[in-house]
């Protein structure tokens, strides 16, 4: 979610290619609009109850409205109950691979020390270019996906994977998600975990996004459509970018040529 606008005319399609190998790919249906509704979501079954959650391929971290055991929540009012972790649930402290791992992926956020005699929970703080932020735990929960592929029938899978128990949330008010699926390139994000457990060999995302609402989200190699423009990505940068370009609205030219970024998470 970076301060960045980019009118949505017809049919957008982001494609985003980062390694090779073979062919299957999780497809979700988008719900939501640019307008009235200002957000793209998805809804996935984490810990075996749905919660709705904002593609965002503008930031890493996955994470819902969470009340965690022993803590004061301030959370949003989103469109499910908060996430509440179980007992059984999996804790990731802070010297684990995935917290070191999490805060190479937040960039502007200093990880606090970990002492190995009393290791604690491992925190996250995200702060997005809008002023909006997240903070609270590391959790390890399962998300269920259903895997497609050309040459199988469609099979349920059910993985662990870590995500934000956000615990408080700003600024605090009603909104049509439960959360934020981080799709940006780094370790912790959806894809790279998706990747890391085998359910899809490519990571690639795409999504469509209806003028009208609604749309779809794949990651994996899904069979794309002919005609496609490809533009390499640029490393080493926070977001995806193919680099500078000149935006048209209406044949128009608006301003000069900008450093454009693909970020889902803003509307
Ligand atoms: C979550 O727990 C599972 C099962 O114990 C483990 O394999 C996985 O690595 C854990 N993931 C994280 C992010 O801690
Ligand atoms: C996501 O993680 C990658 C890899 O650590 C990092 O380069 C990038 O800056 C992170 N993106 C954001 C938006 O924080």
């Amino acid at each position: 979610m970076a301060a960045m606008w980019s009118p949505i005319i017809g049919l957008l399609l982001l494609l985003l290619q980062l390694a090779p190998s073979s062919s299957s790919y999780i497809q979700l249906p988008l719900e939501g609009s640019v307008h009235p509704v200002g957000y793209f979501y998805v809804t996935m079954n984490i810990g075996g109850k749905p919660y709705s959650l904002d593609i965002d391929t503008g930031s890493n971290l996955t994470w819902l409205e969470c009340k965690y055991p022993g803590h004061q929540c301030n959370t949003c009012k989103g469109p499910h109950r908060p996430y509440e972790p179980n007992r059984h649930h999996k804790k990731v402290m802070c010297g684990d691979q995935f917290c070191t791992d999490l805060h190479k992926d937040l960039p502007h956020y200093p990880e606090p020390r970990c002492y190995t005699q009393h290791p604690h929970e491992c925190h996250y703080h995200i702060q997005y270019v809008g002023g909006t932020s997240s903070e609270g735990f590391i959790v390890n929960d399962t998300v269920s996906v259903d895997v497609l592929s050309p040459s199988l029938p469609s099979r349920r899978v059910q993985i662990f994977f870590g995500f934000g128990c956000g615990c408080n949330q700003k600024p605090l008010k009603d909104s049509p998600v439960d959360g934020v699926l981080g799709l940006g390139m780094g370790k912790v994000g959806f894809v790279a975990q998706l990747k890391a457990h085998n359910v899809i060999r490519k990571d690639i995302i795409g999504h469509c996004l209806s003028i009208d609402g609604g749309g779809y989200l794949f990651v994996g190699e899904h069979h794309l459509p002919d005609h496609i423009t490809w533009a390499p990505m640029r490393k080493y940068s926070h977001y995806y970018t193919p680099g500078p370009a000149q935006l048209l609205l209406g044949g128009e030219k608006i301003g000069s040529q900008k450093m454009v970024v693909f970020d889902s998470g803003t509307t």
